[in-house]
């Protein structure tokens, strides 16, 4: 798989504990597609997988995250002119939506991936963001898709930013409104259930799963999840090789929360 050693040829913070660092990459940021991950290398730590968080025109490509651990902490320390080793772009990211309003739903570090995807389709797709965390200081990049001429609907759970409560009543509003449509949706577990359940069988659902991850190319099975095959029986899915964007009809916990 492509390995690439790349500088940081910017670094923001553009909220508490969060870091984005903009990398040189152009045939990266040619080729991206939105929801693929890179791998990083940290020293003495298994690699990180960081979705990226947008692809410039100029060759350039992003990794915002949020520091939660020593990998992350060692990434945030990363300054411009450091080089970073990275494994990329990794996974199955979201399939081009088909013609008709799409919902982009992002909670806090899962927001990044949806901002390539706005990129990407801001002008060929009549686009909707719905972006939730449980407080303001989580949720990022308000200002870049509002620079693509949309207007996030924005849900804290403290009503700090946004609507009081979660992502599901914004959502909730979308579905009455939209006969049809498809929703991409990436963030916590618990976020991705309460979005496969609402939206349901009657239109398609793409989840971007984050799972702990080992080689992050399919080889050791650390982030296998039960999954249903097409014929509706279980099967093993590797979310770095087969994901991490999934159709909602695949994903066990998605399918059978009951079982989950
Ligand atoms: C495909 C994919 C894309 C990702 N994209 C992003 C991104 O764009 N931005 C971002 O901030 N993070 C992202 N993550 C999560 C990121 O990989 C982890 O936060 C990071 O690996 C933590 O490393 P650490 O050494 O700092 O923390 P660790 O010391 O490894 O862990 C610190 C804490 O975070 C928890 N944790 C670590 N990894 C995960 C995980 N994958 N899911 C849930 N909990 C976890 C641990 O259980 C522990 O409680 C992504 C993960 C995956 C699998
Ligand atoms: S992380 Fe090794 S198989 Fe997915």
């Amino acid at each position: 798989m492509p390995r690439y050693e790349l500088e940081v040829v910017e670094r923001q913070e553009p909220k508490p504990d969060h870091v984005e660092l903009l990398l040189d990459a152009p045939s990266l940021a040619a080729a991206l597609t939105p929801g693929q991950f890179a791998h990083v290398w940290t020293p003495g730590r298994l690699r990180r997988p960081i979705s990226f968080s947008r692809a410039t025109p100029d060759g350039r490509v992003g990794l915002l995250f949020r520091v939660v651990g020593s990998g992350t902490r060692w990434l945030a320390d990363r300054r411009v002119g450091d080089r970073l080793d990275v494994l990329a772009p990794l996974g199955h990211g979201f399939p081009t939506p088909e013609t008709g309003p799409v919902l982009l739903v992002g909670g806090g570090v899962g927001i990044p991936p949806l901002f390539v995807a706005a990129q990407r389709w801001a002008a060929t797709h009549p686009l909707s963001v719905i972006l939730g965390a449980r407080t303001a200081d989580a949720v990022v990049m308000v200002a870049d898709f509002q620079a693509l001429g949309l207007e996030p609907s924005i849900s804290t759970d403290d009503g700090s930013l946004g609507e009081l409560g979660r992502v599901t009543s914004p959502l909730t509003r979308w579905l009455a409104r939209n006969d049809g449509g498809q929703v991409l949706a990436c963030g916590p577990t618990p976020m991705l259930a309460a979005v496969a359940e609402l939206v349901g069988d009657g239109r398609p659902c793409w989840l971007a799963y984050e799972q702990r991850m080992g080689c992050g190319v399919g080889a050791c099975l650390a982030c296998v999840v039960p999954g249903v095959g097409t014929d509706g029986q279980p099967e093993w899915l590797r979310v770095c090789h087969d994901g991490p964007v999934f159709s909602s009809r695949r994903l066990w916990w998605a399918r059978r929360p009951e079982e989950a």
